[in-house]
């Protein structure tokens, strides 16, 4: 039976927005925020009755890394235990559960990329919750998928930042304004359509389990944000790689903490792109965006 039916929680957001383009032809329920909140295990349970799911889609977090330092109880609340309700709410109902997770389980120190039976030590609250939710899922038997990505990016910015990190810095220069950006800390970039479609082919595979979904290969922010630079004309902006340290930002951060797939290959998954392939095609949708506003006079 092929997933048909399919409801998605956090459909506005950066991963969200493009996996309702990858699952066209299906049934895709997508409420906005204000109408159902994960949170709200009475509205999520009622939302399933009303729309009868091969599969209900989790893109929502709280992941405001600095702010769930502060309020922990609120991370906990939105990254694990409304998961855990989700994930049981579906058991129950013999529906499939799809939840998506962050390298920031994982501590950073291993020195090579980490694959999907590593063991996770998450250092802030923020990865601890996510940690959580994941455990939290499995209990509830098989038919669910961990999807952990990283540092994605894609044509929506972030609920709590409203603009994507890349967009920022290439408006910073195209306003002649210096940027700086870390170069020590390493992770494998994830440019969400591109995310989107191997979840849309897991799904497509009931490829249950926990999958790493990232571009290939692996970056300092320095050096990503370099090629973007290069790669739109801006090479001679300034910009300075600095460390992480230096930002003078409390909340320890996974330093080293690439995702390697190791479960394509057996499913039949064509796996992601590199990263400096998805940046470009990132680039060339988003000229091509701008001139088609500026055509619109926008
Ligand atoms: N962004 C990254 O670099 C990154 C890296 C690793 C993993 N992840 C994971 O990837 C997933 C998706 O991230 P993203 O970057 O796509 O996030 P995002 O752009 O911030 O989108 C989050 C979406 O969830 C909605 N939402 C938040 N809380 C909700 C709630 N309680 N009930 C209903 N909807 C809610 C938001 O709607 P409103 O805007 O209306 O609140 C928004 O549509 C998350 O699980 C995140 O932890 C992200």
């Amino acid at each position: 039976m092929s997933t048909r039916r399919i409801v998605l929680i956090g459909a506005s957001g950066q991963l969200g927005t493009a996996l309702q383009d990858v699952f066209t032809g299906r049934e895709v329920h997508a409420p906005a925020h204000r109408e159902v909140d994960f949170e709200d295990d009475t509205a999520l349970e009622r939302l399933l009755e009303q729309t009868q799911p091969d599969l209900l889609i989790n893109c929502t977090a709280f992941h405001n890394v600095d702010l769930c330092e502060r309020e922990p109880l609120r991370a906990f609340a939105a990254n694990a235990l409304a998961v855990d309700r989700a994930a049981g709410i579906c058991a129950a109902r013999d529906t499939a559960f799809l939840t998506v997770s962050t390298d920031y389980v994982f501590e950073g120190t291993l020195r090579r990329a980490y694959r999907e039976d590593d063991a996770v030590g998450p250092l802030t609250a923020y990865g601890a919750s996510k940690a959580a939710g994941e455990f939290l899922t499995r209990r509830h038997g098989p038919r669910h998928y961990i999807i952990r990505t990283s540092g994605v990016f894609g044509t929506t910015g972030t609920s709590n930042k409203g603009y994507t990190l890349i967009e920022k810095v290439l408006r910073q220069a195209e306003r002649g304004e210096p940027t700086r950006m870390v170069d020590d800390m390493i992770f494998s970039p994830s440019y969400a359509p591109h995310v989107a479609r191997a979840v849309r082919d897991l799904v497509d595979a009931r490829a249950y389990g926990t999958h790493h979904v990232t571009n290939v290969g692996a970056v300092s922010w320095y050096a990503f944000v370099q090629r973007a630079f290069a790669k739109t004309g801006y090479q001679n902006a300034a910009l300075e790689p600095i460390s992480h340290a230096e930002l003078g930002n409390p909340t320890r951060r996974p330093m080293f903490s690439p995702l390697e797939n190791t479960t394509f290959a057996a499913i039949g998954v064509v796996p992601l792109p590199g990263w400096e392939e998805a940046l470009d095609e990132f680039l060339t949708a988003r000229r091509l965006r701008v001139t088609a506003a500026a055509a619109n006079g926008f």
